[in-house]
């Protein structure tokens, strides 16, 4: 499989298929799926640079063994040649001071592609003022196996090549939503950002209820797991819409259409995921910076 991450050939370093270097700012937990992901995909290792102050032991093996340069990011190490993509994967509170130290790879065909949470287009676009362009995006955690369901938003103005490019990185570890709007990104993230949480919730409360009915404790949680694992595994590979696959399994008079007769009586849960993102929603805007701080 090919990989075009954009037009922009840059000298040096190789570069993808169609032209681009990139850049990896930070290579932690989400960082270094990216990257797994782009080798996976075919962006070629030489075209890659990461700068990270203390690479993981496993980034440095993957360096040594794919040929992914590695620099201190606190070291005249880091490339000072503009680079094609810029992505941004440090926590929001360290990117201050990662990037006084990427200022020199900023050029007008440059785009920063930014996952961290909280930092917003305007905060990039004061971060990196000489980029020429500007995406935002919110991974989530499924992204470390390649599952990830993101969203992005990207700058106004910001030219379609560029937009693909960001889309070829971002798909490289799961799905991706563009957004049209900024204010849309609070929202998603209470839904696919905290959603694993909710997920991982439904299996401990499964567990519990498979012991309130009988089950030894150790097989219920299996049985819970292996369920949410196949239920996802079963709407991925038929695409069929949630609805229509509750209701091929729920027979009239039968055991799964009691088990729900109960978890849909009056909405109840219903109310309760409308209650939980509006919570998570809220407080997304409040750590933005973007909603109200109560
Ligand atoms: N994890 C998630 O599920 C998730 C989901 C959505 C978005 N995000 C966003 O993704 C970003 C990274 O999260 P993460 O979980 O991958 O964090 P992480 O594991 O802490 O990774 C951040 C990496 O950046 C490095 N770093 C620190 N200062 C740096 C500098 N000046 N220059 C270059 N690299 C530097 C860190 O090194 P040290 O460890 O030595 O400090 C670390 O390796 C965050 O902004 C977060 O908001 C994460």
């Amino acid at each position: 499989m090919t990989f075009d991450i954009g037009p922009n050939a840059a000298d040096g370093a190789g570069s993808a298929p169609g032209g681009g270097t990139i850049l990896l700012l930070g290579a932690g937990r989400m960082g270094g799926a990216m990257l797994r992901g782009w080798l996976a995909q075919g962006v070629p290792a030489s075209a890659i640079s990461v700068a990270d102050p203390s690479p993981a032991p496993d980034l440095v093996e993957l360096a040594a063994r794919t040929g992914v340069r590695v620099n201190p990011a606190d070291s005249a190490a880091v490339d000072a040649a503009p680079v094609d993509t810029l992505v941004v994967a440090v926590k929001p509170q360290m990117v201050e001071s990662a990037a006084a130290g990427v200022q020199a790879t900023l050029a007008p065909h440059t785009l920063v592609l930014s996952i961290m949470a909280g930092k917003t287009l305007a905060d990039l676009r004061r971060l990196f003022p000489a980029a020429g362009s500007v995406v935002r995006a919110m991974p989530n955690l499924p992204a470390a196996v390649g599952r990830g369901a993101t969203v992005a938003v990207a700058e106004a103005g910001c030219p379609a090549d560029r937009k693909e490019r960001a889309a070829s990185l971002l798909t490289a570890v799961g799905s991706l939503e563009w957004l049209a709007d900024e204010a849309l990104v609070d929202a998603a993230t209470a839904l696919s950002g905290s959603g694993p949480a909710y997920v991982f919730y439904l299996v401990e409360c499964l567990t519990r209820a498979g012991v309130e009915v009988g089950l030894p404790a150790d097989v219920s949680e299996r049985l819970a797991r292996a369920t949410v694992e196949g239920a996802g595994a079963l709407m991925g590979a038929t695409g069929q819409p949630a609805a229509e696959l509750r209701a091929g399994v729920t027979s009239p008079g039968g055991t799964t259409a009691a088990g729900l007769s109960k978890l849909m009586a009056d909405d109840h849960l219903q109310s309760l995921l409308n209650a939980t993102l509006r919570a998570a929603a809220q407080r997304a805007a409040e750590l933005g910076g973007t909603g109200p701080k109560a």
